[in-house]
């Protein structure tokens, strides 16, 4: 430092040194600690929760898969509210805050099942409500994955208003379109083999409404391949034990007793899927496992002897392992 630096000049080069310590270097390479992880692991670890189960269904070899549900991702861009209405504005305001850690929830459902090797089997409700942001983001992080997927009653009508939902059967099938350009397999029914078990993939949705004739031609197709059969579908088949679960774990949000409604008006897949039910009941004996969400908690029990999986919500990390023999 020079001697005759006045006070000033002092102060102003003080403050120059300290600026240039304070401020990082433009070009510099981020620093990194010794413990320092991958960003896959660190989403594992901080938003993944792993529950692993068994299923002896009759596999040509064991094989692992991970089975993730309702991932309630609520993205908007500002193109989404600009193009939208204002129920558009109200819906992305209000659901938004519920699903804060979504996003990193299905990036660390993806890192797994890539680190593992495994197969991803995604039973709806991906989506909270429909943005093109929403479907940008599944599109590109679906792309090249392996994954297969059937859709949720968000992805048809969720908390949508009613104008907002399609009300015909040819701005259903075009909505399914989209969802399947994003999404990567067909939505009213897939059929995929998998070391010799057949996992059939339906829409129990709402967005097959209009379809439900072609769903059952579509199914009684995929189950003439004549493998075990592994059915995916977002609401669960309703059954006594299953009813009870939802209660208990009602009872326990609300903190007072509460008791299901005996008409669950649609909750559960039951009556408005009779004649569906009615054949696959005839097949039980080729259907190893159903696969099902929608209920935003871990269940396993069973339909009429056939073992029923019920995935916990995946917009809170959950995700079930499954090791297929
Ligand atoms: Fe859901």
């Amino acid at each position: 430092m020079t001697a005759d630096l006045n006070r000033r000049g002092f102060i102003g080069w003080g403050a120059g040194m300290l600026l240039a310590h304070a401020l990082p270097p433009l070009f510099a390479a981020p620093a990194v600690s010794a413990e320092a992880k991958p960003i896959a692991d660190l989403l594992i670890d901080r938003h993944l929760k792993v529950s692993s189960v068994s299923l002896a269904i009759g596999a040509e070899k064991p094989f692992k898969a991970l089975h993730f549900s309702d991932t309630h991702l609520s993205l908007s861009d500002v193109h989404d509210l600009l193009a939208g209405e204002e129920k558009a504005l109200a819906l992305y305001e209000a659901r938004r805050p519920r699903f804060p850690v979504s996003v990193q929830a299905l990036a660390a459902t993806i890192a797994y099942a890539g680190k593992k090797g495994m197969t991803l089997l995604n039973t709806g409700d991906l989506f909270d409500y429909r943005s093109e942001a929403n479907l940008d983001c599944v599109g590109r992080c679906f792309a090249g994955k392996d994954i297969f997927s059937s859709l949720g009653n968000h992805e048809s009508y969720g908390h949508h208003a009613r104008e907002m939902c399609p009300q015909t059967a040819e701005a259903a099938d075009s909505l399914r379109k989209r969802y399947e350009t994003a999404i990567g397999n067909p939505l009213l029914v897939a059929s995929r083999v998998v070391s010799g078990v057949n996992f059939v993939a339906f829409d129990n949705g709402g967005l097959e409404r209009w379809l439900l004739r072609e769903r059952l031609v579509a199914i009684k197709a995929a189950l003439a391949k004549n493998f075990p059969v592994v059915l995916m579908c977002h609401m669960p088949f309703e059954t006594e034990a299953m009813r009870e679960a939802i209660a208990r774990h009602e009872s326990v949000k609300r903190g007072k007793a509460w008791t299901m409604p005996a008409n669950t008006g649609g909750y559960l897949m039951g009556k408005t899927d009779a004649e569906l039910l009615d054949f696959l009941r005839t097949r039980k004996s080729e259907i190893k496992a159903i696969l099902a969400g929608h209920l935003h908690f871990e269940w396993q029990g069973e339909w009429e002897g056939v073992p029923m999986l019920v995935a916990g919500g995946n917009y809170e990390g959950r995700v079930r392992e499954i090791s297929f023999t």
